[in-house]
């Protein structure tokens, strides 16, 4: 990332000076050609008057002064050699046509001495020789063999005049022109951005650390109950409000922790209170209800414990059936207990009656069962044990009382309590037999498959018998 930022830093610098150097070498250029400019008018300027006619020859190029032909020599126009004739050293030499011959002009080099310039370059060319120069080494040289940054320009006699700067040298000032926006940059990346470059490095760096932080105080938290986060050094003097906002966090959120953790345990300690109080009472109701079976029992003529046994039985065999809804198990609790409470209402002639009971008498005992709902009706949220209450005498073929019903009809629970209750009497004396065998008893129910309960029923209940003699899974 850092590396992409200082990429585009560089070649930002790199345009920048490009830029720089195209408008310096305008200037130079500008300047060459203003020199230019003054250099071509000076050297016209010299051949306005006839200050340098030096000789007046005729049409064949005779002198007569110094009685030499120069036709093999001289044209007309400017002339392209150096040597002096009436000058020693070199000159510049221009033949003009008049009418009756030919007028010779010849400056002198030292003429144009004063217009030399130490960094520019002069130069007079004809017919791409250079016959004039500030540079004595380039006299006679051909124009096009010099590389130059050059303008050029022609005088009204035709010479051809150029100034220019050599290339090398020209790449030399531009590189010493652009060299303090070099250094800027230098300056500008190692000591501003390389700077800011670290300071950020050095910010992401702390950030990451305290998402780190709070990353394991959110874990503590989870898996312990602590948060703590903060207490750490931050060298990043931007960092220190955070840090002294998240200590504050800290500081709150374990006050608050602590608070809620206090809160809890006594809540824990209000519901265990509250546990105790309902398992004492829940025994209480249970004793009282126990005992108010066992008053009915008493009128019956049944031997105690008969309501206990059903209570057991009946359990077993519910969770042999894999009941485990809170509220059925109590209601079979409850209603096994209570499955006769309606006796209470039948007379104690019928209910002792050592002889078959007359069919109007039976008619009379069947109520007890509707007697018993009534009586537990009454008690709110009790419809389960009325259920039990009501229909603990149904037989599985419809043929039981007090409303018939057969099958799915009849809930589970109350089977559950009959085929318990069923087993129990069998088992305990009456007053017009004696109590059966364990085994007969079973003989006597297996007959009753079918007719008063469901094969599936008396399995389970065989099941539970076997659990409960040979104490297994007494809890
Ligand atoms: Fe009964
Ligand atoms: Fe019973």
């Amino acid at each position: 990332m850092e590396k992409i930022k200082g990429f585009y830093l560089l070649m930002l610098i790199l345009v920048l000076i490009f830029f720089q150097i195209l408008l310096f070498n305008l200037i130079i250029k500008d300047s060459l050609r203003e020199s230019g400019e003054v250099f071509t008018s000076f050297l016209s300027n010299l051949f306005k008057y006839d200050n340098f006619v030096v000789s007046k020859l005729d049409v064949k190029f005779n002198d007569f002064n110094l009685n030499q032909n120069f036709s093999s020599i001289l044209k007309e126009g400017p002339n392209d050699y150096v040597q002096g004739i009436y000058y020693p050293g070199n000159t510049l030499k221009y033949v003009k046509k008049v009418y009756d011959g030919y007028l010779l002009y010849e400056i002198p080099e030292d003429l144009i001495e004063p217009q030399q310039s130490s960094n520019k370059l002069y130069l007079v060319a004809v017919n791409n020789k250079i016959i004039f120069s500030n540079r004595s080494s380039l006299l006679g040289s051909n124009l096009s063999d010099i590389k130059l940054f050059s303008v050029i320009f022609e005088t009204k006699q035709g010479f051809k005049v150029i100034v220019g700067m050599p290339i090398v040298k020209v790449i030399i000032f531009d590189f010493l022109f652009s060299l303090p926006l070099v250094l800027l940059f230098v300056v500008f990346y190692y000591l501003i951005f390389k700077k800011y470059s670290k300071k950020h490095e050095k910010m992401i760096t702390s950030i990451n650390e305290v998402v780190k932080r709070l990353d394991e105080a959110n874990q503590s938290l989870i898996e312990n109950g602590k948060f703590e986060c903060c207490k750490y050094d931050v060298s990043i003097p931007e960092l220190v409000p955070l840090k002294t906002v998240l200590e504050n966090i800290e500081n709150n959120f374990s006050k608050i922790i602590e608070k809620q953790r206090n809160i809890a345990k006594e809540y824990k300690k209000a519901i265990d209170e509250l546990e105790i109080v309902h398992e004492v009472l829940l025994n209480k109701d249970l004793e009282l209800i126990t005992a108010l079976a066992e008053t009915v029992e008493l009128k019956d003529s049944v031997t105690g414990n008969h309501s206990k046994k059903v209570v057991d039985l009946a359990l077993e065999i519910a969770k042999i059936l894999g009941v485990n809804d809170k509220d059925e198990i109590e209601a079979i609790m409850y209603g096994a207990i209570l499955h006769d409470i309606g006796k209470i209402g039948i007379p104690e002639s019928i209910l002792n009656k050592p002889s078959k009971l007359t069919p109007e008498e039976f008619e009379i005992m069947k109520k007890h069962t509707i007697l018993g709902e009534k009586i537990i009706q009454s008690i709110p949220g009790w419809d389960l044990v009325a259920d039990i209450i009501r229909h603990h005498h149904e037989n599985y073929d419809g043929s039981g009382y007090p409303d018939g019903l057969s099958g799915d009809e009849i809930s589970l629970r109350a089977q559950i309590v009959s085929i318990a209750d069923v087993f129990t009497a069998l088992t305990e004396d009456r007053p017009y037999r004696k109590a059966l065998s364990i085994d007969e008893a079973i003989e006597v129910i297996r007959g009753m498959v079918g007719t008063k309960f469901s094969e599936e029923i008396f399995n389970a209940f065989l099941k539970a018998l076997d659990r409960l003699l040979n104490g297994v899974d007494k809890g």
